[in-house]
């Protein structure tokens, strides 16, 4: 049976290839592998995510299921060195191959970690950027959805970028039972970029 990408310890045969893309403006070089999300190209809903995202010096970010790293070292490039990125996946491979294509790109303002979703995830984010791994299913990603603005700081954002017809509506839904403030900021080729803002401090309302 094929593997699925979102494999904890994949066992097909390492296959690397080489990526080199530009995005948004910056030249990136990627190593990818057999049993990783998108291994030939960076994906088109990858892309959109990236070029709706805007991460600023000084912040803090999560890149969610992070694969082989091109959001998270996207964030981690347009955000500068004074941001810090935390890129998670539960595919072990994935993880490895973010921290070598931070390596090779230079960037040190990433961090690459083995995670469940949320599990080993600590702290709190100014973003949390994520191009889900859809066939876990609905419960999962919907769980993932309700579990994040305990990792958002105060005005904090998610954005999750989703096939139109791979359940953005009922997402939308999702983002919309949880964040006060939700939107569809982007939509091309068949994707849709959803936004969840999380509730401003305590007391800014009056301000
Ligand atoms: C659609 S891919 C996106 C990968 C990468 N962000 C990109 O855009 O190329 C979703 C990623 O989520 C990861 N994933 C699947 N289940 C996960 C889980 N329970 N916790 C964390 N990551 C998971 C997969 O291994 C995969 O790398």
């Amino acid at each position: 049976m094929a593997e699925h990408y979102f494999t904890r310890k994949p066992e097909s045969t390492s296959r690397t290839a080489e990526l080199a893309v530009e995005l948004r403006g910056h030249r990136l070089r990627f190593l990818t592998d057999a049993g990783v999300f998108s291994r030939r190209d960076v994906d088109a809903g990858t892309r959109l995510l990236i070029d709706t995202m805007e991460p600023q010096s000084g912040q803090r970010i999560l890149d969610l299921g992070c694969g082989y790293g091109p959001v998270g070292l996207a964030a981690a490039v347009l955000a500068g060195p004074d941001s810090s990125v935390l890129m998670v996946d539960v595919n072990e491979r994935a993880v490895r191959l973010a921290e070598e294509n931070a390596k090779r790109n230079g960037v040190h303002n990433v961090l690459a970690i083995v995670s469940d979703g949320f599990a080993s995830v600590a702290g709190s984010f100014d973003w949390i950027l994520t191009n889900p791994p859809i066939r876990v299913g609905k419960a999962v990603l919907y769980a993932w959805v309700e579990a994040s603005p305990a990792y958002l700081r105060p005005g904090g954002t998610m954005l999750m970028v989703i096939r139109t017809k791979q359940g953005a509506k009922s997402m939308a839904d999702q983002f919309a039972r949880v964040f006060p403030e939700t939107d569809t900021i982007a939509k091309r080729e068949g994707y849709r970029v959803l936004l969840g803002r999380a509730r401003a401090s305590a007391g800014s309302e009056s301000e």
